[in-house]
């Protein structure tokens, strides 16, 4: 069985006042008996002090994204030790966000994927189809392609992630109907195994895109859907807490 993950993307949000988030999840975590993994991915600039809020607690911290590079002349960019360093355990690689505003190829996706597994960082590696590529029936041919060149053939050896995020459903409060959400999540789940055998049939594979208090349930109920990837309502404890408490029905 693949573990469940409720995951938070803050994505550009959150100066330091932000952290009284973090420390409200923290104190909402006791009494949750859920067997679910949480994580929050703040900005990087709050990494440090993220991780720090959830010391001692199941809260894990990531980042949003990493290069594949040790070191270098890289402007702007933050290394895998860089980012173990502050504290975080995770790292979300590929976001539709960056394949678009920065146009990281799947390529790229794949050596940052390997190197945060080399560093010892988890990657949540996203994929996901546009609104024409949905109308136009190629869905499934898209995330073929992305899974197949964004996972390194390294990836069995060490624990790793996969979100599936429609880039329509992303921030829209469109949510993919469950009908749909349950055929690419059974497709990307044949797909990993086809490729890694036994690891492939237990990496966890998220779903993202306004998921919700109110959806989450329902989703996360889905077959193959072992977790969710949160954005807009990973920003409020009560919300992302209330995500969780979904996900402790299904584990
Ligand atoms: P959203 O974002 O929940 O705000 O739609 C999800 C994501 O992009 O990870």
């Amino acid at each position: 069985m693949a573990r469940t993950v409720i995951a938070g993307n803050w994505k550009m949000n959150g100066l330091l006042a932000a952290i009284a988030e973090i420390e409200a999840v923290v104190a909402g975590l006791p009494g949750r008996h859920t067997d679910a993994d949480i994580l929050i991915c703040p900005p990087a600039t709050l990494i440090t002090a993220a991780a720090q809020a959830a010391g001692g607690s199941s809260l894990s911290i990531g980042a949003q994204d990493v290069h594949a590079a040790e070191s270098g002349a890289h402007t702007g960019d933050l290394s895998c030790a860089m980012l173990s360093e502050a504290g975080a355990s995770h790292v979300i690689v590929g976001h539709s966000e960056r394949r678009a505003d920065h146009g990281e190829t799947s390529a790229d996706v794949a050596a940052k994927a390997e190197a945060a597994q080399g560093s010892g960082l988890i990657p949540i590696i996203c994929v996901g189809e546009t609104l024409d590529e949905r109308e136009a029936g190629r869905t499934l041919d898209i995330i073929a392609a992305q899974l197949d060149t964004s996972i390194p053939d390294t990836a069995p050896g060490a624990p790793f992630i996969v979100a599936y995020e429609p880039v329509w459903a992303i921030g829209t409060g469109k949510v993919a109907g469950t009908e749909q959400i349950a055929e690419v999540h059974d497709f990307i789940r044949s797909r990993l195994t086809e490729r890694f055998g036994a690891p492939g049939s237990t990496t966890p594979i998220l779903y993202g895109g306004s998921m919700k208090p109110g959806n989450a349930a329902d989703i996360l109920a889905v077959a193959h859907v072992n977790g969710g990837l949160i954005g807009g309502a990973s920003l409020k404890a009560t919300d992302f807490l209330a995500i969780y408490d979904a996900a402790k029905a299904q584990s």
